[in-house]
């Protein structure tokens, strides 16, 4: 018979340890009357209790699970979570299919393989998802994003019509309109000052003008933009899994909520000027303004009294979960393409085909969607660098998740995708870069779509995969025609950085120049 995992296996209390126990007085406390000895010796062993009991749960909530049999008191593995790297992962998950952890004693499960992440997603009855430590005092607790069950069901229906063919085509030209002005921008400067430059900065700032773009149009100013993007980072950096436990002023979730303050002022305001134009009859060319639009239209079944504030805290949410997420997307589609020119000069046949030789012409939903050698790059190079390596969820109650284990209530217990992303029983040589295992329809990776977590799965799974799906390969479609790059490599390129999502440590640094498409 299996092991007992249980949570609740029985370990015997430290406070017994402590009833009869004479501690012998120090040479060096003997200047202390015996009042202040007392003192001393209850604190003691106060402290030393408090201590053991904190280890006694540890044992006691981990059960059998793998791992460490001490946790370090307080803190447990804090300074592990502020520096988190692939390495410690790995070694965390190869623990086994589950295994246990601690930081600030919250306790946590990880589940490594394919079987239990998915359970972890499907559960809506068990867990919820915390998304990181900090989120809730980010993104507000109110926010729609932490409902659950039916009323989560419900306002995720409503928000669906938002992201529609038609939406999606709508949103297209903006998309194209800014990818071309930020890409001509890496030109301009490439060419004064020539040589390599880190990307990745200048792609998180491409993707949130595109994004603020798609969502508010010109409802919200250029100086916002900026604004937004530059107050953005602070937000992206306390995104660790388990923060410093109080927002004090100077910490890095107080500058997030300031942040996020800020944030939400403006995009109030774009709902605003979005009312005052759609009510002046004026065309729809955002998002907001389509949501406004449906609002009046009689057909209409869904909510129709959203206020300003909660329509900036929906678009805040829909920023929340893609920015950092569709940068790391683009920056590696980019790495991967550099880094494979035979795949490259496949996108760029492909280009030429579908655009019939006319680089300038403005792409439509049509002509991506016979770009099929382009979606199966994006669909690569996301599961070959998954942005998200897991999605934290917290335990609402005992949740069953193995025959053996049931994970205590209020435990953070984690999927992790990269393992079923990169499983060689699915995907062939998993580490290696190719698009092809995606354009046949008999290929494990084909047939095996539970594995393909990029975007999560359950009641939570992304609502913006097609949105995110055709901005990245937008996005490197119009780079591809515009520019040849040539890439830097460095001993950093293949190193991982978990910044809320991941990117390749030297950001990567890239040479830009114009490309002569009459060739
Ligand atoms: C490459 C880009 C993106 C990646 C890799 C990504 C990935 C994810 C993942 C892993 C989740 C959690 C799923 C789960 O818990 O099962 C998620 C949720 C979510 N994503 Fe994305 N995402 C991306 C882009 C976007 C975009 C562009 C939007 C909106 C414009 C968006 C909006 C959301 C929202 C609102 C949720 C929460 C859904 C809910 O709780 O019902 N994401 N995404």
């Amino acid at each position: 018979m299996a092991s007992n995992m249980s949570a609740a296996a029985n370990l015997p209390s430290p406070m017994a340890t402590f009833s009869h126990y004479a501690f012998p007085i120090p040479k060096g406390f003997s200047f202390l009357g015996d009042k202040s000895l007392t003192w001393l010796y209850t604190t003691a062993v106060i402290v030393v209790s408090l201590l053991l009991v904190e280890q006694w749960l540890w044992r006691y909530r981990k059960g059998s699970l793998p791992g460490d049999k001490w946790m370090i008191p307080i803190i447990g593995k804090f300074a592990d979570s502020t520096r988190p790297s692939m390495q410690a992962y790995q070694k965390q998950w190869d623990m086994g299919a589950l295994s246990a952890t601690s930081v600030f004693n919250i306790f946590i499960v990880m589940a490594a393989n394919n079987e239990f992440s998915r359970k972890i997603l499907n559960s809506p009855m068990y867990a919820e998802p915390a998304l990181v430590h900090a989120a809730k005092l980010v993104l507000r607790s109110d926010n729609w994003v932490f409902l659950n069950g039916k009323a989560h069901v419900e306002y995720r229906r409503g928000l669906n019509a938002l992201f529609t063919r038609k939406a999606l085509g709508a949103y297209l030209t903006v998309q194209e309109q800014i990818a071309r002005k930020h890409l001509t921008r890496w030109l301009a400067e490439s060419q004064a000052n020539p040589g390599p430059r880190p990307i990745m900065m200048d792609m998180r700032y491409c993707n949130m003008d595109t994004s603020l773009r798609v969502f508010c149009g010109d409802h919200i100013p250029e100086e916002a933009v900026k604004d937004i993007n530059e107050k953005y980072w602070h937000i992206t950096k306390s995104l660790e899994l388990v923060n410093f436990p109080l927002p004090f002023p100077g910490t890095k979730v107080w500058y997030a909520v300031q942040a996020r303050k800020s944030a939400l002022r403006w995009l109030e305001l774009a709902a605003e000027k979005s009312r005052i134009a759609m009510a002046a009859g004026g065309e729809p060319e955002c998002m907001l303004d389509q949501w406004i639009r449906a609002f009046t239209d009689d057909s209409y079944k869904g909510r129709k009294d959203f206020t300003n504030l909660e329509m900036a805290m929906v678009l805040f949410s829909f920023l929340f979960a893609s920015q950092d997420a569709m940068s790391s997307g683009l920056v590696y589609g980019f790495q991967h393409l550099v880094d494979n020119p035979d795949i490259l000069a496949k996108v760029r046949e492909e280009q030429t085909r579908v655009r019939q030789g006319n680089f300038d012409k403005p792409l439509t939903l049509d002509m991506i969607a016979e770009m099929t050698y382009l979606q199966a790059v994006v669909k690569e190079s996301l599961r070959l660098k998954s942005p998200v390596t897991m999605v934290p969820y917290r335990t609402t109650r005992p949740f069953p998740i193995s025959e053996n284990y049931t994970v205590p209530r209020w435990s953070l217990v984690i999927p992790t995708f990269v393992t079923s992303l990169l499983d060689p029983n699915v995907y062939p040589e998993p580490e290696s870069f190719q698009p092809e295992r995606w354009l046949d329809p008999e290929s494990t990776a084909n047939k095996n779509p539970k594995n393909y977590l990029v975007y999560g799965n359950g009641p939570h799974k992304c609502i913006g995969i097609e949105y995110a799906n055709m901005n990245i390969a937008l996005v490197l479609a119009t780079a591809v025609c515009m520019m040849d790059f040539e890439h830097d490599v460095t001993p950093l390129s293949e190193e991982i950085d978990i910044i809320a999502t991941i990117f390749p440590k030297d950001g990567c640094r890239l040479t830009l120049t114009p490309r002569d498409n009459s060739a």
